[in-house]
This record gives C-alpha cells, structure tokens and sequence, in this order.
C-alpha cells in the first residue's frame, strides 16, 4: 500500500486502486441532514415534552370508544318521539317485538302483558313517564336496577328494543283477565293518544 500521490491531496492510489475525494450528491446530504433534523424534533416531542407513545394513544383510543359504547347503551340524544314513531311504524317489527317479548319479559310481565312481578304493560297507570315512545324505550334500555326491572341497554340491540316497545305499544288497552292491579298514576290520554 503506497501512496502514490503526495502533491495532490484529492485522491491516494492503493494497490492500483484509486481513492477520490469526491463531494457527496446534494440530494444524499440533504436526506442525511433531515433525518438528523428529524431525529432532534422525534427526540424533543418523545423523550421531552412527554409526546404519546404508541400503545399509550391506542389505550386512549380505546378508552374513547369504550365510553362511546357505553353512552350509547343508556341514552340516546338522537332519538325523538318522532324518530321512534316513524321506526315503530312498520308491521315486520312487531313480530320480531313479540318474540323478543316472549323470551325475555314474559317471564315478569306475564305472557299477556297483565303484569305478575312487574307491572301490566297493557293498562294506562305508569310507573315510569307517561307511556310515551320515549319513556317505554328509556326503561326498558336503563332499567330500573332496585325493583327488579334489568336494564336491556346491554344485551339487546337498538331494533330489537324498538320492537319490544312497538310490541307493547301494539297491545295497549288489551285486558288479559287476571290482570295485575294498576300501579303507578293513570294517563287518561294514553289508550286512545300515540
Ligand atoms: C326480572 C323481572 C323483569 C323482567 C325480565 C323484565 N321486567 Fe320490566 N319491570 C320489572 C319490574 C319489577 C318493573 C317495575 C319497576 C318499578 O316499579 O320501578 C318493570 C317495569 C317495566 C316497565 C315500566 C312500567 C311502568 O309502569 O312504568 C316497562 C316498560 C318494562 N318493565 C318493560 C320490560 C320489557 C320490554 C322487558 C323485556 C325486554 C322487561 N320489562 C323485562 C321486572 C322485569
């Protein structure tokens, strides 16, 4: 290995191989600059001003959508007497409304809707609101935990609950014989409004 070239700085010649000296391409020391530019901000916004990592903005993407869900199972800003009117309309839901009725209110509201350990859903005496759409809906999505009413927000889906309402709607002012006595106050317009 010699050095063959003493008077001029800008290459050596190794083995007959020759070394220049030549100035990297403008467009490869830009890239190397911004990476260097780019690690300084990375490493302020990370290790400095505390900038989320990776599983912590999952975590809370995940905490937002967990209490998006659980909104949406207790109450719904979208709905109006008027949305739930138009929803209740069609007659496929009362069909799907008496099954889901069956199997999961029967068992306290009587086969009939008379009442047996919950009130009679056919009468006009309400215990909660004034049989309106909306108030059918509420309790039966938030449910009334102390006495016994389960709430259904979390284990049915938003049609199924419509249809179960639409179901009682549909049955109002039919009196099965052993009808459960009347609780809550009398809503004189109830039977013949809606
Ligand atoms: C484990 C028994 C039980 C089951 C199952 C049940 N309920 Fe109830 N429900 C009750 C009780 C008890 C009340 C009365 C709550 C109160 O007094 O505050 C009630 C109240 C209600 C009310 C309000 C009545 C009023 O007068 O204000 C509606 C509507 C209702 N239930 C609908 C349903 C529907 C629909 C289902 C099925 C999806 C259902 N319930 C299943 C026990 C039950």
């Amino acid at each position: 290995m010699s050095d063959n070239n003493n008077n001029n700085e800008k290459f050596h010649e190794y083995d007959g191989i020759i070394e220049h000296d030549n100035p990297l391409p403008m467009w490869w020391l830009w890239t190397f600059f911004l990476t260097i530019i780019f690690s300084f901000i990375y490493f302020i916004h990370y290790e400095l001003a505390g900038g989320q990592t990776q599983s912590e903005e999952l975590a809370a993407a995940m905490a937002e959508i967990e209490q998006a869900q659980s909104k949406a199972h207790t109450s719904s800003p979208m709905e109006t007497e008027e949305s739930l009117k138009a929803a209740f309309g069609n007659d496929g839901i009362l069909a799907l409304g008496e099954s889901q009725y069956t199997s999961k209110c029967a068992s306290c509201h009587g086969a009939q809707l008379q009442g047996l350990i919950g009130p009679n859903l056919a009468d006009k005496f309400w215990v909660h609101g004034k049989g309106t759409r909306m108030d059918i809906v509420k309790v039966i999505r938030d449910g009334v935990a102390e006495k016994g009413m389960p709430p259904w927000g979390p284990v049915m889906k938003k049609d199924e609950i419509y249809a179960v309402s639409a179901f009682i709607l549909a049955k109002r002012g039919t009196q099965a014989p052993d009808a459960k006595e009347p609780q809550g106050e009398a809503v004189e317009d109830y039977l013949t409004a809606q």
